[in-house]
């Protein structure tokens, strides 16, 4: 997981490179670099450790005028962040420099065979080894850079998008792809490449997504030509970007973070648009209307994705459950795809993701695509892998989210697997029209009931100084509030770096129930449903055991408010449309937490938005 860039054109090529690594920043950041062939006929290459504010500052009395560039920005897989094992990587010669998204998973045994033949490595990563194979081949068989490019690949297994560039040849780049994402930006005699369009959207609309196995020259003055690993030629398809650069920005926020938990009202109105119909009588999701069939006879729905995109997952298995009556297993896609899985032709597989890139859920897509299972997609960033990838899908129309901890996408995934789960049951007759019809209306006025929510940010910000010197939490709910118990806690660890648990109320008894005590807070996530009773008694166990409590509660509540030392308050909603309303204050808390333990909230150590490596 890596962010590339490349440009060739009459623009300032140093200046496009960097702001495009900024653009590309959530995707790792723990070292960064550039290759230019300079106007001096060199190939300059600048890398650094730590975020591309270190490497501008490296660069500042640097020679920066080009006529090409790439860049990257890593999260680092094989070798620690250091500036040796930064890219661009170079051959042995100097003369050719690669950048690298993805991991070559057969990198030591190329690495050995090249050592035979006398290369001498510099750094510990995977891609010298790459760069070194292409230097190799095109001195030995003096062949041209774009022949060793494909002949290399040819015996690379793993998952690469790269960029490639050659002192000699001021006039080209070569990208290719194989699992891990690449868009080619085609301006006005100016031609772009990147992880994904955000480094390029303000030069250009036009965009072509680079496919598996795919190879694409990027020569000046030409037009762009792809080919396959053999040569041959690939159907260039032309996509009109539909992203703006506001989209992209802060708008005035102090971080993205809170930027996307105050754009939720919108984000979901955007979501929700065209979806409820006729007053909130008629719940319209095309890839169910386009699939009948396959939702009618589904035996089986297992759900696939990882970390937040999981907890919405878990969910879905409660909203389709209920509503639909469809048996629901959800599975972590790291496991899925290693655990022998067993499905067939009635199986739907629904695979979410943000991104839509996460390396293992793609890899879980593919597996359940090969075993006939009906593969469905839920997923935010529009062209990327998981939506290309599967029979049919629904986006979950939130804008880009850049805070790597994710806030709009959860309660967009969560809201496109009640429309979902109400579709199917709606052409199943599960539900009844009236049923229907309640929660159709209910879902409508889910934007203001989280406009109300945002209201308790300052409430929340005051609470946040009590707790901030907590070195653990325990996360409590039952039913819907049990996944948002664990997204809760996931909030609080990977921003603020406090340990937290997120668990089922009721389970807390059988173990956790331990650790409670004046030091570790508990928030319980509790708002009156058919569970409330049952999560009072849990209330009640932490208060006895002399824990802190701090609760969500449905507006009006009288017996927790009772019973916790902190109450938020929040409006009341039918069981199933909880989750979004209650997953909020907690978003508010984990970050006004990270703020005051002086966190970096956008950029959290040790992650990346998009983890395209196992
Ligand atoms: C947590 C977070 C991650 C992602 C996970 C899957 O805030 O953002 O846990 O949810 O890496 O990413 P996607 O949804 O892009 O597949």
């Amino acid at each position: 997981m890596c962010g590339i860039v490349g440009y060739i054109g009459d623009g300032n090529v140093y200046d496009i490179l960097i702001k495009g690594l900024h653009r590309l920043e959530y995707r790792g950041y723990d070292s960064a670099g550039v290759a230019m062939v300079g106007d001096d006929g060199q190939l300059n290459v600048y890398k650094t450790m730590g975020k591309v504010s270190n490497l501008e500052t490296f660069c500042s009395q640097k020679n920066l005028g080009a006529r090409l560039g790439i860049a990257h920005t890593r999260w680092a897989t094989h070798g620690e962040p250091s500036d040796t094992n930064a890219h661009p990587q170079t051959s042995q010669d100097g003369n050719i420099a690669i950048v690298h998204n993805g991991t070559i998973e057969n990198y030591k045994v190329l690495k050995d065979a090249l050592i035979q033949h006398g290369c001498k490595f510099a750094s510990e990563t995977d891609t010298e080894v790459l760069v070194q194979l292409i230097e190799y081949i095109r001195v030995t068989n003096k062949c041209s850079l774009l022949t060793a490019v494909r002949e290399a690949l040819k015996q690379v297994v793993g998952a690469y998008a790269i960029a490639v560039i050659e002192k000699s040849n001021p006039d080209t780049i070569i990208a290719a792809r194989q699992s891990s994402p690449l868009a080619i930006g085609i301006g006005d005699n100016e031609m772009f490449l990147a992880s994904d369009a955000t480094p390029f959207v303000e030069y250009t609309k036009e965009c072509v997504y680079l496919k598996d196995g795919e190879v694409a020259v990027i020569r000046r003055g030409e037009p762009l030509k792809i080919t396959d690993l053999d040569n041959k030629d690939a159907r260039i398809d032309v996509k009109t970007l539909e992203l703006s650069i506001s989209e992209l920005e802060k708008g005035g926020y102090p971080h993205f973070m809170l930027k996307e938990i105050f754009q939720q009202p919108e984000t979901l109105r955007d979501c929700i648009r065209g979806r409820v119909v006729e007053g909130g009588r008629k719940i319209n999701i095309n890839g169910v209307n386009d699939n009948k069939e396959v939702f009618l006879n589904a035996k089986r729905i297992v759900i696939v994705a990882c970390g937040t995109s999981w907890h919405a997952g878990l969910l879905g298995k409660y909203l389709i459950q209920d509503m639909c009556k469809i048996p629901v297993e959800v599975e972590y896609a790291s496991e899925f795809r290693y655990s022998n899985p067993v499905l067939d032709e009635r199986d739907v597989v629904i695979a979410i993701s943000q991104s839509g890139e996460t390396a293992d859920t793609l890899a879980a897509v593919k597996i359940a695509r090969d075993m006939g299972a009906f593969v469905f997609g839920i997923s935010n960033a529009v062209g990327s892998s998981i939506p290309r990838e599967t029979f049919s899908g629904c986006y979950i129309h939130v804008g880009p989210e850049i805070g790597v901890a994710s806030t709009k996408a959860f309660t967009g995934q969560v809201m496109v697997l009640t429309l979902l789960a109400l579709a199917i049951a709606q052409l199943k007759g599960t539900l009844t029209d009236a049923e229907i019809e309640n929660l159709g209306k209910k879902i409508l006025e889910i934007p203001s009931a989280v406009e109300k929510v945002l209201k308790l940010a300052d409430k929340v910000e005051h609470l946040s100084l009590i707790y901030t010197y907590a070195r653990n939490f325990l996360y409590l709910g039952r039913g819907y509030s049990y996944p948002v118990a664990l997204e809760g806690a996931l909030k609080l660890k990977e921003i603020s770096y406090i340990h937290a648990e997120g668990y089922p109320a009721a389970e807390m008894k059988h173990g956790p129930i331990a650790l409670i005590d004046a030091e570790m807070p508990s928030v319980i996530i509790a708002p009156k449903d058919h569970l409330y009773e049952k999560i009072v008694s849990n209330v009640q166990q932490v208060k006895a055991r002399g824990g802190n409590i701090l609760a969500i509660v449905t507006e009006g509540d009288q017996q927790i408010c009772r019973l916790a030392d902190h109450v938020l308050e929040v409006p009341d909603m039918p069981e199933c449309l909880t989750p979004i309303i209650t997953s909020i204050p907690l978003q508010l808390l984990s970050y006004y937490i990270a703020i005051n333990k002086g966190k970096n909230v956008d950029m959290p150590r040790n992650l990346a938005k998009s983890v395209t490596v196992e």
